[in-house]
C-alpha cells in the first residue's frame, strides 16, 4: 500500500501548523509563572537570545530532516542510518508521554470553559480546584474527552485534518489574544504588569535561570521529540527552511509576550504575586476574572484560547506517534488513531488523578504527572536535541547545509552546532538529572 505523501497544500499553512504545534500551554501557562520565578525582563532577555542564536538551530535541523527525507521521525532516523533507528523511537515515546500529562491539562480547560458558559462559576477557585481534582473519575473523563477532540484531526489526515484545524483555529487564536492584550492594557495595573516584562533586574542573573530559559525554549519550540521532523516530512522542496524557522520564532515570541501582557497587568492589578506558579491559570487568574466586568466573556475567551492553543500543540504530539505507525509499520493512519487513543487514555490515568487520588503515588518524590512532566522536558528532550544536533553536525552534513545553507554567518551556526550546542545541552541534562 504506497500512498503519496501529503504535503501542505500552502506556505501559510506550512507555517499556521508548526506555529500552532509551538504555540501551546507552554506559552500562555508555563511561559508568565517561569518568567515569573525568574525574575521578569531579564529572564525574557536570556530567552530570546537563546531562542534566536541557539535553539533555532536545532528547529531548522529537524524541519531539514523532515524535508529532505521525507518520513516519520523512526524512518528519518532509519534512512540516515539503520543503526540511527532506535532515536526515532525515543522520538515518538517521548511524544507518547507528554501528551499523558499535557492532555490532563487540556482537560482542566474544557472543564473551566464548560463553568464559565453554562454552569455556575465557583465563588473559591482553590477549593474548586482540588474538588475537582479530588473527585474519581472527573479528571480522567476531562483527560479522555480532550484526548477523544484532538485524536479526530490525525485521524481525519493531514490535508482534511490537521492543516484544517490549525488554519481555523490559529487565526482565531490571534485575535483573541489580541483582544484580550487590549483589554489587559486598560487595567490599572498595565504599567506594572509591563515594568515588570521590560526592565531588566540584572542582580536576579542565575545559573538556574540560564537553565530554566533553555527548558523552557526546547519545550515551546516542539523541538527534540519529532514533531518538527514530522510536520518538516509535508513540506514542499521549494520551501526555504531558514526563512521558514525565523518566522516561526518571531511568531511563538510574540504570543508569549502577548500571553505576558494579558496576565501580567491583571496580576499586578489585583496585587497577586507573578511567581504564583503551574496553578497561577488556574486558580488566580480565575479568582481574578470573579472580580472584573464582563466575568464570564473574558474568561471563556481566555479558556478557549487556551484550549486553541492546547489542542493544536497536542495535535502535532498525536501526529508524531500517527505518522509512525502508519507510515514506518503501515497500519492505516485510521487504526494508528485508534491505537494511539487507547495507549494514552490507559497511560493518563495515573497523570490525571494526581492531584487526588493518586497523589500519594510518586516515582523519585514526584506525582506521576510531575515525574512525566519533568522527565520529558528535562530529560527526554534535551536528548533527543543533542543528538540531532550531533546526528547533523557530525554525520549526515546534507541536513546542516539544508537547514543553516552557506557563507559566513552560517559557518558561525555551524560552530554553534558541533561544539558548543552539545556542551550546553549536556550541562542542561546534567542539571535535569540533579
Ligand atoms: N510547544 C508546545 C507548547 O509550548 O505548549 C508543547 C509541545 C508540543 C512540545 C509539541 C512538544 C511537541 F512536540
Amino acid at each position: 500500500m504506497e500512498n503519496k505523501r501529503p504535503e501542505w497544500t500552502s506556505y501559510i499553512s506550512f507555517i499556521l501548523a508548526t506555529v500552532g504545534s509551538s504555540v501551546g500551554l507552554g506559552n500562555i501557562w508555563r511561559f508568565p509563572y517561569i518568567m515569573g520565578e525568574y525574575g521578569g525582563a531579564i529572564f525574557l532577555l536570556v530567552y530570546l537570545f537563546i531562542i534566536a542564536f541557539i535553539c533555532v538551530i536545532p528547529l531548522a535541523l529537524e524541519l531539514a530532516m523532515g524535508k529532505i527525507y521525507k518520513g516519520d521521525v523512526v524512518s528519518v532516523y532509519d534512512k540516515i542510518n539503520p543503526k540511527f533507528k532506535v532515536f526515532g523511537l525515543l522520538g515518538v515515546i517521548t511524544s507518547i508521554l507528554i501528551c499523558c500529562f499535557y492532555f490532563v491539562v487540556g482537560g482542566w480547560i474544557i472543564n473551566y470553559i464548560w463553568i464559565f458558559l453554562i454552569n455556575d462559576v465557583p465563588a473559591d477557585f482553590s477549593a474548586y480546584f482540588l474538588t475537582m481534582n479530588s473527585d474519581p473519575q472527573i479528571p480522567i473523563i476531562l483527560t479522555i474527552l480532550f484526548l477523544l477532540l484532538t485524536v479526530i484531526f490525525p485521524f481525519l489526515g493531514v490535508n482534511k485534518g490537521i492543516e484544517k484545524a490549525n488554519n481555523i483555529m490559529m487565526p482565531l487564536f490571534g485575535l483573541m489574544l489580541l483582544i484580550l492584550a487590549g483589554y489587559a492594557l486598560t487595567l490599572s495595573g498595565a504599567p506594572e504588569g509591563l515594568k515588570f516584562m521590560l526592565k531588566p533586574d540584572f542582580s536576579k542573573i542565575s545559573g538556574p535561570m540560564f537553565l530554566a530559559a533553555f527548558g523552557q525554549a526546547l519545550f515551546t519550540l516542539s523541538i527534540g521529540m519529532g514533531a518538527m521532523i514530522t510536520y518538516g516530512s509535508y513540506l514542499k522542496q521549494e520551501v526555504n527552511i531558514k526563512k521558514s524557522v525565523y518566522t516561526l520564532i518571531v511568531f511563538d515570541t510574540i504570543v508569549a509576550l502577548l500571553a505576558g501582557v494579558v496576565i501580567f497587568p491583571i496580576v499586578f492589578t489585583n496585587g497577586i504575586e507573578p511567581t504564583a506558579g503551574a496553578t497561577l491559570v488556574f486558580i488566580s487568574l480565575p479568582q481574578i476574572f470573579l472580580s472584573l466586568p464582563f466575568t464570564r466573556i473574558l474568561a471563556v475567551l481566555f479558556f478557549v484560547l487556551l484550549f486553541f492553543a492546547a489542542i493544536t500543540s497536542g495535535i502535532s504530539l498525536l501526529e508524531t506517534a500517527v505518522a509512525c505507525f502508519s507510515d514506518h509499520y503501515k497500519m492505516s493512519r485510521k487504526k494508528a488513531s485508534f491505537l494511539l487513543f487507547f495507549v494514552i487514555a490507559l497511560l493518563s490515568i495515573p497523570a490525571s488523578l494526581s492531584f487526588g487520588l493518586m497523589a500519594d503515588f510518586q516515582i523519585f518524590g514526584k506525582t506521576f504527572f510531575d515525574f512525566l512532566d519533568s522527565l520529558t522536558s528535562n530529560i527526554l528532550m534535551p536528548v533527543g536535541t543533542i543528538i540531532v544536533c550531533l546526528v547533523c553536525g557530525w554525520y549526515a552534513k546534507n541536513i546542516a547545509k539544508e537547514a543553516l545553507g552557506e557563507g559566513v554567518f552560517s559557518n558561525f551556526l555551524m560552530f554553534i552546532l558541533k561544539f558548543i550546542l552539545p556542551v550546553i545541552m549536556t550541562a542542561v541534562l546534567f542539571v535535569g538529572l540533579t
